[in-house]
């Protein structure tokens, strides 16, 4: 058979059925599944089968599922494996060419450069200003009448996005946080459209459904984050926060800094990596909970055993909440913020006992790894228990990857988990979250994984914090009326 690919040892996928499950289906129904929901683009076959191949329009798709083959993808194969052309049009316009979505020595020397700003000790002195953070949310909802609808994803929007202004760029400028969300929303819900005409291979330039809230929302974040930029040229004094770090780094080749616009796509990527993400993940570990009452009165047991004596949550008693870190890991199990991982094949290369041939997408969909009928029992099942260390032990690596893996591996991760174990801790010690709605919430794919609708619930104050929290808000009174 003609394959257009170089004959090699091992089998040309292309070719083969044997021990790849084969998917069918045309490119109307990707097409539809883009801009509907891109989490349908995922073959059912994936949730059961290590390596799934699907052909539409001529297109050949990878999606791995088994972990030692991810890593053999991802860590082995990862100088052969981009970012894509899809990934770039979807992204591109408000990332450019930032950490997330460059490739190459390009992405490299950008790694490099901020790679000392996640360093543990630095992470650490973050989390004074992650509790500030949830306790600023915590006081918001105290002021709130009592059963009062609380819009969740977008309490954790702002709250998640609080502390990367205020970690990243030392809390510079005056951001006006909702527009800010609401533009990075309104640019995500776009994405599905910009992702399904790449996948016509239409122009750039055609119009489509959503293209005017992209190129605006775009426009907007870029400009705010220039302005942050340009303020911070003209400041005397240099910090050493991310933006500092972007500003002086030089490229170790070519002996370059970074142009403003180039700072502008990785202060954006990190605005945009660094807070959905989290708040996501933050957003469907309420909703799970809410439906789990004794799985959240063990994590409140714990917040309580932890921080009692002391009121509040202190920086040091972070690392002692192992179950509430559960927790939140078994949530982003069932919900991974980052659902697909995308790649596109730049050579043939070899994966198992196979070659993928140049130009094959290829999808990591940890959204179906985590849910994978052979590497986890009962996996529809919210079981925080399933990562206490004794039970996790056997497990292969790359079974639970809600932060990617080898070389592009999130590289926030660390910073991610502590602030969302503080933010958990310091809301869930004063309110327990009720559902309002009674139809749950669907996963529904916008570059990262949201609710289909809003998650709206109600924040009732926990008997055991009414007093304590009673006299914060009675001291702020006396406070305001001095
Ligand atoms: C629960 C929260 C988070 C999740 C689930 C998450 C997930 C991911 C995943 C899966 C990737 C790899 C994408 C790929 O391989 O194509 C990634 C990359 C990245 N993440 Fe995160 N992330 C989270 C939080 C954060 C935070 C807090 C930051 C920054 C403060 C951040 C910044 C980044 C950046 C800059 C990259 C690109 C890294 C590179 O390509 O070198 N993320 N993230």
């Amino acid at each position: 058979m003609e394959t257009g690919v170089k004959e090699t040892a091992f089998p040309v996928i292309s070719e083969i059925t044997g021990d790849v499950a084969v998917s069918h289906r045309s490119l109307l129904s990707v097409f539809s599944a883009m801009i509907t929901n891109p989490l349908k683009v995922i073959p059912p076959e994936a949730f059961h089968e290590p390596l799934v191949v699907t052909r539409d329009g001529g297109k050949l798709r990878v999606f791995i599922t088994d972990p030692a083959l991810i890593h053999e993808a991802l860590t082995g194969n990862a100088a052969v494996l981009g970012k894509g052309e899809d990934t770039k049009r979807g992204l591109g316009p408000a990332l450019g060419e930032g950490l997330l979505t460059a490739d190459g020595a390009h992405w490299k020397w950008q790694r490099q450069s901020v790679a000392q700003g996640f360093r543990h000790e630095k992470l650490l002195a973050f989390l004074p200003a992650m509790i500030a953070a949830a306790e600023r949310t915590r006081a918001r909802w105290l002021e709130t009448a009592p059963g009062a609808e609380l819009d969740i994803g977008h309490e954790m929007m702002h709250t998640t996005f609080d502390i990367i202004v205020e970690t990243m760029m030392s809390g510079q400028g005056e951001i006006d946080v909702e527009a800010v969300e609401r533009n990075i929303t309104r640019y995500l819900e776009g994405s599905g459209w910009n992702f399904a005409m790449g996948l016509l291979k239409a122009p750039a330039w055609l119009p489509f459904p959503g293209r005017a809230g992209i190129t605006g929302s775009a426009g907007y974040l870029r400009s705010t984050l220039s302005r942050v930029v340009a303020e911070r040229r003209h400041a005397s004094e240099p910090r050493q926060d991310l933006l500092g770090l972007l500003l002086s780094a030089v490229d170790p080749e070519s002996g370059r800094r970074m142009s403003d616009e180039q700072v502008v796509d990785n202060l954006l990527t990190f605005v945009m990596a660094g807070h959905e993400t989290t708040a996501l993940g933050l957003a469907w570990t309420f909703h799970l909970l809410a439906g789990n009452p004794e799985i959240e009165a063990r994590a409140v047991a714990e917040i309580e055993a932890v921080t009692s004596g002391t009121g509040t949550l202190l920086p040091d008693q972070v690392a002692r909440l192992v179950y509430t870190r559960q927790v939140f890991q078994e949530a982003m199990r069932l919900y991974p913020p980052a659902a697909i991982i995308p790649r596109v094949a730049l050579a043939d290369f070899q994966l198992g006992r196979h070659t993928i041939p140049a130009g094959a997408a290829i999808y990591v969909p940890i959204y179906a790894v985590h849910r994978h009928a052979s590497l986890w029992e009962e996996p529809e099942r919210f079981d925080p228990d399933r990562f206490d260390p004794e039970r996790a032990k056997g497990r292969h690596r790359y079974a639970y990857m809600p932060f990617g893996a080898g070389p592009r591996t999130c590289i926030g991760s660390a910073f991610a988990m502590l602030e969302a174990v503080a933010i958990l801790a310091v809301l869930l010690k004063g309110f327990s979250l009720r559902h309002i709605d009674r139809r749950g919430p669907r996963p529904k794919l916008h570059i990262t994984l949201r609710p289909d609708r809003r998650l709206r619930m109600t924040a009732v104050q926990r008997r055991s914090s009414v007093l304590r929290l009673d006299g914060v808000t009675k001291n702020r009174k006396d406070a305001s009326e001095q």
